[in-house]
C-alpha cells in the first residue's frame, strides 16, 4: 500500500526554526520528523511514500538523495503553488498514479498508532474514508468529530470556536482513503480536506473514525516540538527511544547536561549548563552559557542565559545577556 505524507506547509507557528528548515525536516530524537513518520508507515507495510511538497522542497531531496528512507521508496510531488490539504493530497496521489486504497499522514504529527489496525478498521466498515482520533483537553485548535457508536462520523468541525466543540475527540492526522475521495476534490484551487472534503463524506454517511489512546503529538508549535523530543528520552514512546547526547556532539567535559537532547555536530563549551532543552546539530553554545527549556539551532554567546527561548539557525544571542520566552531572530521582524 502507498501513503501520502503532507509536508508542504509553511510551519509558521514554528518560526524562526522553520525560516531555514521545513517543519517535517526538524529533528525529533535526532531524526527528521518525516523519517520518524516513514518508519511508522513502513511497520504497517507501506512500501512507497509520496511526499506532498510545496514550501522548501530542496531539503527533503537533499536528505534522501537516493529516493529512499528507512527502506521505503520516496516519490516527490512538488506543488506549483500551495493547494491546501485536500488539494495537496489530490496533486500528490495523481502525481504518483495512486488508484487504490491509500494512507495519508499530516507531516507534523508523531504517534505510536498501529496504522495497520486503522486500515483493518477501514476495511471492516466499508468506509470511503477513515480517520484516526485522539482525545485532548482543549479541542478548539484541531478538527473535532461527533462520533456514533459504530464509529461513523456524524459531524466534522475544523477548529471550532472555544466552547462549541461537539466532543473532545480530535482528528489525529492519519487517514485511510479510498481513491473515490480524490474525485470529491476539485482541481486547480486550494481545497481543505478538513473544511470541505470530510464534511461532504459525512453528508453521505461514509466517514468513519477510530479513537485510540496511543501516544500522539502535533509538533507544530515550539512547546510540543520540545516535548516531542524530550518524550524520546523519557521513555514514554511505545518502542522508540533516543540518546540524550548523540554520538558526534562535541560537549565539553565540564558542561552540565540534564534532561536534554544534543545532536551530532553541536558544540557545547566549557561550564555550559543545559537543562530540559533541545540543541540541534547546527548549534554552538559558548562557554558558561545557560540553556533552560529552550530549542537552539543557532549560537548562544558566552555566559548568556536563555530560558524558554527559541533560537533559529540564523539566531545569535550576544555574550552575557539574559533572555526569557524570546524568539531569536524575531520572526515578526524577518521578511
Ligand atoms: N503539500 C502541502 N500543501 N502540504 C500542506 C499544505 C499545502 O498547501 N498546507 C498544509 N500542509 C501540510 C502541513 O505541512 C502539515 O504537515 C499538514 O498539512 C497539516 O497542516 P497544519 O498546518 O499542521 O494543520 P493543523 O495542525 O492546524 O491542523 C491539522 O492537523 C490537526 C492534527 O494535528 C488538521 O488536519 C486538523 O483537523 C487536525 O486536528
Ligand atoms: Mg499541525
Amino acid at each position: 500500500m502507498r501513503a501520502v505524507v503532507l509536508v508542504g506547509g509553511f510551519g509558521t507557528r514554528l518560526r524562526p526554526l522553520t525560516l531555514t528548515t521545513p517543519k517535517p525536516m526538524l529533528p525529533v530524537g535526532h531524526r527528521p520528523i518525516v523519517e520518524n513518520l516513514v518508519r511508522m508507515l513502513s511497520t504497517a507495510g507501506i512500501t512507497e511514500v509520496v511526499l506532498g511538497l510545496g514550501f522548501k522542497p530542496e531539503p527533503f531531496v537533499a536528505a534522501f538523495p537516493d529516493g529512499e528512507c528507512a527502506g521505503v521508496r520516496l516519490h516527490y510531488a512538488v506543488e506549483p503553488e500551495p493547494l491546501d490539504t485536500a488539494g495537496a493530497i489530490k496533486f500528490a496521489a495523481e502525481h504518483a498514479g495512486i488508484d487504490d486504497t491509500f494512507v495519508v499522514v499530516n507531516g507534523d504529527v508523531l504517534t505510536d498508532l498501529d496504522v495497520s489496525a486503522l486500515i483493518a478498521f477501514h476495511r471492516s466498515t466499508g468506509a470511503e474514508a477513515t480517520i484516526h482520533l485522539t482525545p485532548v483537553q482543549d479541542p478548539s485548535a484541531y478538527g473535532v468529530v461527533a462520533l456514533a457508536e459504530d464509529g461513523r462520523v456524524e459531524r466534522f468541525v475544523e477548529k471550532p470556536a472555544p466552547g462549541t466543540a461537539p466532543s473532545n475527540l480530535i482528528n489525529a492526522g492519519t487517514y485511510v482513503l479510498e481513491p473515490s475521495v480524490l474525485a470529491r476534490i476539485p482541481s486547480g484551487r486550494k481545497v481543505s480536506i478538513e473544511r470541505e472534503t470530510f464534511p461532504s463524506i459525512v453528508a453521505d454517511g461514509r466517514l468513519f473514525a477510530m479513537s485510540t489512546d496511543d501516544y500522539w503529538i502535533d509538533t507544530g508549535r515550539p512547546e510540543p516540538y520540545l516535548r516531542a523530543n524530550l518524550d524520546m528520552i523519557d521513555g514514554v514512546r511505545r518502542t522508540l527511544r533516543a540518546d540524550g547526547v548523540q554520538d558526534g556532539a562535541r560537549v565539553d567535559g565540564s558542561a552540565r547536561v540534564s534532561h536534554s537532547l544534543i545532536s551530532r555536530g553541536a558544540v557545547v563549551g566549557s561550564a555550559a549548563v543545559i537543562e530540559d532543552s533541545v540543541v540541534l546539530g547546527s548549534a554552538v553554545i559558548d562557554d558558561g552559557a545557560v540553556i533552560k527549556g529552550s530549542i537552539v539551532m543557532g549560537r548562544v554567546g558566552r555566559a548568556s542565559t536563555i530560558i524558554d527561548t527559541v533560537v533559529g539557525a540564523e539566531g545569535r544571542v550576544e555574550d552575557g545577556v539574559v533572555l526569557s520566552h524570546a524568539f531569536v531572530p524575531d520572526p515578526n521582524a524577518v521578511k
